[in-house]
């Protein structure tokens, strides 16, 4: 038997299920620690998901110990550590504690990181290394059937499926940030592992206030973005030589393009039914240069999310190669799609 932590957005943790279930047949739900995150049990071991929408984040749980809420918890996950897990950490990889808290205790998930992370150095000689790590210890703290336990695993990053505890990435709001959205172009770069064009044209469809376009030219200055979108795009942008504002739809500009007009990038966070947002996009394939990627926000409905991603999917691939789907950390009722010319 194993017992995993499964993580996903709130309202599409059931895709997440079913994403795992495809896997293994024989999981079940042992109970709900909190929202999008449940304890589930599965027969033998479970094989890595290959590149899952929905599942965000999957934490081994290896061992459960009852807790009491009190500062008496951190010696009691220390000694479970020290007498069951620490095999699990060959000293030559860096590790990294990731606590999560879903219950209201005397401590907070960063003493129980400092305090598990100087067992492990200690009885390892592994190195500590938050930031990029290969080897996690996961701690759930939780109630389940009204005792508060903690659950612990130790698995590869890749195995969680992301180096950040739950999936929650979380990015350090910079200085001229102009919108949330900026968030979901940076993990989708870094989630599909993209690189950006060092120069040429990005298009920017749906671009006010102007996020997107700020994180394309923050990338490299040798990038021009065309902005298309009826709205204000941000007064830093307006005074931006490398960035050429289109007040007007995506269908509209499309009209004006001559056929030589290529673009090295086309993103895409128009506020449109995905459907129509990817016949806007496939009508622009003639204008995509030839090693150039795409980048999409598809809105999902709250009812039937996963038919309308797939019927998006199907237009998109009239035209395009698709080379990921994900529901991001940072997408709302959203998914996030890569795609290149065919
Ligand atoms: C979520 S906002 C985009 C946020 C932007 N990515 C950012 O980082 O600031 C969606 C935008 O889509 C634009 N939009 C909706 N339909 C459009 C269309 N047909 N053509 C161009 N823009 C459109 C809206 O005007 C709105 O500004």
């Amino acid at each position: 038997m194993t017992d995993l932590i499964i993580s996903a957005d709130q309202h599409h943790i059931d895709l997440a299920w079913q994403e795992l279930k495809a896997l293994n047949k024989s999981a079940h739900r042992r109970a709900e620690l909190s929202d999008g995150v449940w304890l589930v049990s599965l027969k033998g071991a479970l094989t890595r998901p290959q590149n899952p929408i929905f599942l965000r984040h999957i934490a081994p749980v290896q061992e459960v110990v009852p807790l009491d809420g009190d500062q008496s918890d951190l010696d009691t996950l220390k000694r479970t550590v020290r007498d069951a897990l620490l095999d699990d950490f060959p000293t030559s990889d860096p590790f990294s504690v990731q606590t999560r808290l879903f219950e209201k205790t005397a401590y907070k998930p960063f003493d129980v990181n400092r305090a598990l992370s100087s067992t492990i150095v200690q009885g390892t000689g592994a190195a500590l290394d938050v930031r990029a790590p290969k080897m996690v210890l996961s701690v759930g703290i939780a109630q389940v059937d009204k005792q508060l336990f903690g659950m612990l695993g130790a698995s590869t990053v890749e195995q969680n499926l992301s180096d950040w505890a739950g999936g929650e990435r979380r990015f350090k709001r910079e200085k001229g940030q102009i919108s949330r959205a900026e968030f979901k172009l940076l993990e989708a770069i870094e989630y599909f592992d993209l690189s950006l064009p060092e120069k040429g044209v990005a298009l920017d469809l749906g671009a006010a206030p102007g996020g997107w376009t700020r994180v394309l030219r923050q990338a490299n200055d040798a990038l021009v973005v065309v902005a298309v979108d009826p709205g204000e795009l941000d007064g830093t942008l307006q005074r931006d030589w490398g960035v050429n504002h289109v007040r007007g739809t995506a269908e509209w500009y499309l009209q004006s393009l001559t056929a030589d007009q290529k673009f090295d990038l086309i993103v895409n966070d128009m506020r449109l039914d995905g459907r129509y947002s990817a016949e806007i996009l496939t009508n622009y394939a003639p204008h995509l240069a030839p090693d150039g990627s795409i980048i999409m926000t598809v809105k999902l409905p709250q009812n039937y999310p996963l038919p309308r991603l797939n019927e998006t999917l199907q237009i998109l691939k009239t035209r395009y190669n698709i080379c990921g789907v994900r529901q991001l950390f940072h997408n709302r009722h959203e998914a996030t799609i890569w795609a290149v010319g065919q």
